[in-house]
């Protein structure tokens, strides 16, 4: 399916269908470009605090936007998002599929408008039968508006997102471990970055006894899937690493979830999924940092020979694990993979995954969940990326207390605490698997929507993959 994009125009480009992005305080700049009555009619109603106006014309349409001046340059930006996103419902009834947009405010936010505008026009109809209506398929800016370098960056971004979210949108009997694997290869050929996919035997002679186990019910083989981009001039002498939870399903194991639990856990790759989009925008965008993927990928089932309860397990690393409840599945094949990054003597790695109903109970979807060993400065710029992206973050403490829930009778670790901050406690469960600066990222919350939330559309969000681009270009480069 064809999927939107931004275009760069020349100045003075003529536009059928236009937007005029205006601001509160500087209405004037509109005049000109209005017809003596729609001017006369929006300087009435902006009075009463009207703040979008459609203006029918014999070419197509003149939308005016106005945007409230906001001192916070975050809240700025996620305003003219929202504002983009809002366009949509008309662009959709009058099927516009190209548009126009005109900066006249002061602080330019029309680029914010736009991205927010093609976030929000995503959809998922590979499967239904009915042909897809007309859809917005080209948001055109002149140089008034936002640079070329600024939009070719923008498609980047934009394209690794919807990546992001097909994958994570593709239902399970459509996109098994292999399917997953396979989709990696395909992304790693179209962006331009390296991927190995290795298979059960590589997977078995690495002895990563976590991936192998939660694999152990399933009818389909694990994968595990290194993913490369090394760009001759990166600015990191030692390889950031980004780590993503590849369960395709997870059912629970034989600690089954309740099917209100279990419909949507399809969603539960949404992590790997993030980490192949950042990989994608890293590679298209040509950022100039070495960066490594890894992600774990396998299903979560039952079956006659399925992980039981009680079981203990060798991982990786050669550290027993007690599995007292197989639905916490996530942190087990996670630590093979963070045990597989101590190889690389990485800078930094980072995880993400949706890994707990807690850190959805704590923080809802609004917010990613996070706790680590990497240092302050990293912590803080990482947190600035959230606000400028809005893939907001909130930090938990990893004190040494909460690891004493996971001591076992029988292992080195349990996989589970108390039913307490759970959320860390599995980040002190991964923090057995780590020797280098980390950040682990529970995305439980917002990589999946039952409904819609302004541009992030529902079912899966590419939650993560802004985030990791604004972040890495601004700790690297
Ligand atoms: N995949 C789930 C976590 C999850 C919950 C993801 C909601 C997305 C939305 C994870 O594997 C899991 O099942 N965690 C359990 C652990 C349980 C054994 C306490 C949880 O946190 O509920
Ligand atoms: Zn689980
Ligand atoms: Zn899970």
């Amino acid at each position: 399916m064809k999927r939107v994009q931004l275009a760069a125009v020349e100045a003075g480009s003529v536009h059928n269908n236009l937007v005029l992005l205006a601001d509160k305080d500087h209405l004037d700049a509109l005049g000109a470009l209005l017809a003596a009555g729609e001017w006369a009619f929006l300087r009435q109603s902006a009075l009463q605090d009207v703040s979008s106006f459609s203006f029918p014309r014999a070419e197509g349409l003149v939308f005016v936007r106005i945007l409230k001046p906001e001192k916070d340059p975050f809240i700025a930006l996620e305003d003219a998002r929202l504002a983009g996103n809002e366009l949509l419902s008309e662009l959709r009834r009058y099927k516009i599929e190209t548009v126009g947009i005109q900066n006249l405010c002061a602080e330019n936010r029309a680029l914010a408008f736009a991205e927010g505008l093609a976030l929000g026009s995503y959809q998922f109809l590979k499967y239904f039968t009915k042909p897809a209506e007309k859809t917005l398929q080209e948001i055109r800016l002149g140089p008034e508006s936002a640079n070329p370098m600024d939009i070719a960056e923008a498609n980047a971004l934009l394209e690794a997102v919807f990546l992001t979210r097909d994958m994570v949108n593709e239902p399970h009997s459509h996109f098994n471990s292999v399917q997953l694997g396979d989709a990696v290869e395909l992304a790693a050929k179209t962006f331009g970055f390296e991927a190995d996919i290795l298979g059960k035997e590589k997977i078995e002679a690495l002895k990563m006894g976590g991936l192998l186990a939660v694999n152990r019910a399933s009818q389909v083989p694990p994968r595990f899937c290194v993913l490369e981009w090394k760009p001759t001039d990166a600015k990191n002498a030692k390889p950031v690493v980004l780590i993503g939870k590849g369960v395709v399903y997870d059912t629970g194991g034989l600690s089954l979830k309740p099917s209100e639990a279990m419909d949507y856990m399809k969603c539960d790759m949404a992590g790997a999924a993030t980490v192949v989009g950042a990989l994608a925008v890293a590679a298209r965008t040509k950022l100039p940092i070495h960066i490594i993927g890894l992600i774990p990928v396998t299903d979560n089932k039952i079956g006659e020979n399925a992980l039981s309860p009680g079981d203990v397990i060798t991982m990786g690393s050669g550290k027993t694990v007690e599995v007292v409840n197989t639905d916490a599945e996530g942190r087990i094949i996670l630590a093979d993979a963070l045990h597989y990054a101590k190889k690389y003597e990485p800078s930094l790695v980072l995880d993400l995954a949706t890994l707990t109903g807690s850190a959805v109970r704590a923080l809802g979807t609004q917010a990613i969940c996070y706790m680590g060993t990497a240092p302050k400065v990293i912590k803080n710029t990482l947190e600035e990326s959230g606000f400028a992206t809005y893939e907001r973050l909130v930090e938990l403490p990893l004190w040494k207390e909460f690891g004493d829930e996971l001591k076992s009778n029988i292992a080195d670790f349990k996989n589970l605490g108390s039913s307490n901050a759970g959320m860390i406690t599995a980040g002190k469960f991964l923090e057995n698997f780590i020797d280098y600066p980390w950040l682990h990222l529970d995305i439980a919350g917002p990589a999946y929507l039952r409904v819609a939330n302004g541009y992030r559309t529902k079912e899966g969000t590419g939650v993560g993959v802004r985030l990791l681009y604004n972040f890495l270009k601004k700790q690297y480069s």
